[in-house]
């Protein structure tokens, strides 16, 4: 029996308008953006969750969790972003930050849009850990593991260009 390969699993996410609009987002700095950085995690998933020998069936239900992981569906770098932060202020500004509220809303929002299982919905909720409660299964550790792998990786990125800027002004 052929396994299906990751384009066959995640097809109709990666073609979705809703989906699509993550390419208007930036995200991790050098011109990567939400769409780029989640389907970076969806691959990191896919491959480790083959690695770990995770059944067919979870393998594409974590692959897609994670391509969902950030589809909280706005730029949390626009002035729209900064202006609903203004209504908070003190404890309330803190805990409305966009680290702490983008997974719940993005577990809510994926399984309005494209119907998640509770395991699905549980990873992309619990993958900002440590800022997020504890990952309660297999997929929310493999949701959480590949999007720090990806994470690190373009960060550094990031990082090393504006450090290579700064040699050579
Ligand atoms: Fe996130
Ligand atoms: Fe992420």
């Amino acid at each position: 029996m052929t396994e299906p390969d990751f384009y066959t699993m995640t097809e109709d996410i990666l073609e979705h308008p809703l989906f699509q609009q993550l390419r208007a987002y930036p995200h991790h700095g050098a011109g990567n953006t939400v769409y780029d950085h989640s389907v970076s995690a969806a691959q990191c998933a896919f491959h480790m969750a083959q690695r770990f020998h995770m059944r067919p069936e979870r393998v594409e239900a974590v692959t897609r969790a994670a391509l969902l992981h950030d589809f909280f569906g706005y730029s949390w770098q626009s002035e729209e972003h900064r202006r609903y932060m203004r209504r908070y202020s003190g404890w309330q500004r803190f805990t409305h930050m966009h680290a702490f509220i983008h997974g719940p809303h993005a577990a809510n929002r994926a399984d309005r849009v494209f119907g998640l299982d509770q395991r699905q919905k549980d990873a992309i909720a619990s993958h900002m850990f440590p800022l997020a409660p504890f990952p309660k299964n297999s997929e929310a550790w493999v949701v959480t593991l590949a999007d720090k792998v990806v994470a690190t990786r373009e960060m550094g990125r990031t990082a090393w260009q504006t450090i290579s800027r700064q040699k050579t002004a």
